[in-house]
């Protein structure tokens, strides 16, 4: 995983405006260092961070410098805590988030190489891979509809979270309103300009116009319909995205469905093979965004906001007739106005 900069970004660099004159000939310099200075905004992956200069760009790389790898002070910190729904009675919410604590004082699960795709031939599990830590969640009971809630999660040993209110969805009824917001495709980019793999720069436009919206209090949920956050197989980026919506995910519910960013992969059973999820087929995604699906890579389900019946299906796996989305769109579980009729 890599995030860059051009020192092109640093004008007193080029123009070498900061220099120091390191070898002298009479009066006349002949050797002369300049100094460039570039900032980074860094998302606590876990991991340790080594930052490197080179040159001769992306095509020819040439490393000038390597140093010290500099580790985050927390590395175990609970973090990217988001929200979903388990059910439509808006009594029963989902919490989940990241952290470097393994011990199971809540739900923890995690994902290793040989959970991606089975042949492994994306860089997920070879040059795009980083430990995606422990997952936790945490299944939040016996709450009010259209009711606010505070919390917070971690634990003793590795810390706790800044305290957040969340509010819980409407109950289901015909007279009840839902205010939500669907969008798909949104992706992420980094706020100080860094380059990564694939970036989606409109990212962070959307996802601060639903920030305003939801600080607001005009939103119930978040539906974000697919092609998540486009990390294709860079595993970490998974984690830059998770930081990119935490203050909407973890004060509504942020449902999701899955994307061919997500699944998709030759030879793994995705309704289409192309490479387009990097390797992931859908484990890093199903994993942090646990939705109440019907199994295991059968990311379909149903549910009920307000007066308003949400099915969420998956274009990425087989739909056609007699297959399981097929079953599950016949046996009314998605409401009396959809049928898969082809
Ligand atoms: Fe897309």
């Amino acid at each position: 995983m890599w995030q860059a900069k051009f020192l092109a970004e640093d004008p007193l660099y080029l123009e070498c405006n900061i220099s120091q004159c390191q070898k002298k000939v009479g009066n006349l310099c002949i050797e002369r260092t300049c100094n460039a200075s570039i900032t980074f905004r860094l998302v606590n992956i876990r991991t340790n961070i080594t930052f490197v200069l080179f040159t001769g760009g992306f095509d020819t790389p040439c490393i000038l410098k390597t140093l010290d790898p500099i580790r985050f002070n927390s590395p175990a910190a609970p973090l990217y805590g988001h929200l979903s729904c388990n059910d439509s009675t808006g009594t029963t919410m989902k919490l989940t988030w990241v952290s470097g604590d393994s011990r199971k004082n809540s739900a923890v699960i995690t994902f290793n190489k040989s959970d991606l795709c089975v042949n492994n031939s994306g860089p997920a599990a070879s040059f795009g891979w980083h430990d995606p830590g422990f997952i936790h969640s945490a299944l939040l009971t016996g709450l009010l509809p259209s009711s606010t809630y505070t919390y917070k999660y971690g634990s003793d040993l590795v810390g706790w979270s800044i305290y957040t209110n969340f509010a819980t969805p409407p109950a289901p009824a015909r007279s009840a309103t839902v205010r939500f917001i669907a969008y798909g495709d949104m992706g992420k980019a980094e706020r100080d300009g860094s380059i990564e793999d694939y970036i989606q720069p409109g990212s962070l436009q959307v996802i601060d116009a639903v920030t305003a919206e939801v600080l607001a209090g005009n939103v119930d949920a978040v539906f974000h319909i697919g092609d998540i956050s486009y990390a294709t197989g860079f595993i970490a980026e998974w984690e830059f995205f998770l930081e990119m919506i935490h203050p909407d995910a973890s004060e509504v519910p942020y449902l999701t469905a899955i994307g061919n960013h997500e699944r998709d992969f030759p030879d793994s059973g995705s309704f289409y093979t192309t490479r387009d999820s990097g390797g992931e087929c859908g484990v890093p995604y199903e994993t942090h965004f646990q939705m109440p699906i019907q199994g295991k890579d059968m990311p379909w389900c149903s549910i009920e906001l307000g007066p308003v019946h949400f099915t969420i299906m998956s274009t990425e796996h087989n739909w056609t007739l007699g297959s399981d989305q097929y079953i599950f769109s016949s046996n009314g579980t998605v409401g009396d106005s959809f049928k898969i009729v082809k």
